[in-house]
């Protein structure tokens, strides 16, 4: 099946994206892993015609966003993200006008509907670069409200926050984090910024997933407990074998970043099935957002 997708990918002149939680079969296969920021930059600059997007339903949409001109697959469009549903665009513009109209910045984990409403995107990757971009002492940041408290630590700026959070991330606590650093002493413990603040206090360092690949790898340490979700365990054990890695807890596991298999992304490319698309009046708006942070 691997080399079938790859000889009819060649075929159909499509690119392969996968994110770093997606399953380590689809990983082998794709023509990059990364995560979002690494993502949405390939998606803009590809000259594939087809980006097969192993991921989920915002990312697919995200590469949409960014080159319209480009069919965009999402394999199964079961694939979701649960915190990109908790802000709606119609509640994001009247908490915006309820806050006298200052700037939003949106995680890219949202619909093209809410970016659309949106002054800037951000990742994991660049959120305090965002943050300090911004040209006003007071920001709205939606939806992940542990993001917005990590960037407000990291920034003199009054963040405003929006009460979403991934169902994942956020169920890490300082207790899951304690028992896996009793466990493992000598590990050095990386967190993604999507988990809780008093979990992020007990972090050596902060990071993306792929900034804790590259992390690891710069590290003197030889082992490393990984707050995220257990989908990294596979790229990172791969990139750097002599090294060891403990997930802090087996419950980040997120079933929407394993839905898409091997034979979906075959039929997909085959019938060209689960194409992404967005309308042009939101697609305009929602690009102002994501290009400004591809800028800068
Ligand atoms: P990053 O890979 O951008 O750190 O994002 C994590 C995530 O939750 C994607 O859904
Ligand atoms: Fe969304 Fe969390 Fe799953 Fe990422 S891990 S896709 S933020 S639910």
């Amino acid at each position: 099946m691997k080399e079938k997708i790859k000889q009819l990918a060649k075929k159909k002149n499509a690119i392969i994206l996968a994110h770093n939680y997606q399953p380590p079969e689809i990983q082998d296969i794709a023509d990059l892993c990364g995560d979002s920021l690494e993502l949405s930059i390939k998606a803009a600059k590809t000259d594939a015609d087809i980006i097969v997007f192993c991921g989920v339903h915002f990312m697919a949409e995200t590469a949409f966003i960014l080159s319209p001109e480009k069919t965009i697959l999402l394999p199964n469009t079961d694939a979701g993200c649960p915190m990109a549903d908790m802000v709606d665009p119609i509640s994001l513009a009247a908490k915006k006008k309820e806050l006298g109209n200052i700037p939003v910045i949106t995680y890219v984990n949202s619909s093209a509907a809410v970016k659309a409403v949106s002054d800037i995107c951000c990742t994991s990757a660049n959120v305090i670069k965002v943050v300090n971009s911004i040209d006003s002492d007071e920001i709205l940041m939606t939806p992940d409200k542990n993001l917005a408290q990590y960037a407000a630590a990291n920034t003199s700026k009054k963040i405003h926050l929006w009460d979403g959070y991934c169902p994942f991330h956020n169920t890490l606590t300082s207790q899951d984090v304690l028992k896996a650093k009793k466990d493992h002493p000598k590990a050095c413990f990386i967190a993604h910024p999507e988990c809780p603040p008093e979990v992020l206090a007990l972090a050596d360092s902060i990071q993306s997933t792929s900034g804790m690949i590259k992390f690891a790898g710069e590290s003197e340490h030889s082992s490393f407990i990984l707050g995220t979700e257990t989908g990294l365990l596979y790229p990172i054990s791969k990139t750097y074998p002599q090294k060891t890695f403990y997930p802090a807890s087996k419950k980040m596991y997120c079933k929407d970043m394993k839905k898409i298999t091997l034979e979906n992304i075959f039929d997909s490319l085959e019938n060209l099935t689960g194409e992404i698309k967005v309308e042009e009046n939101i697609r305009k708006d929602a690009l102002g957002a994501v290009q400004k942070m591809i800028d800068l």
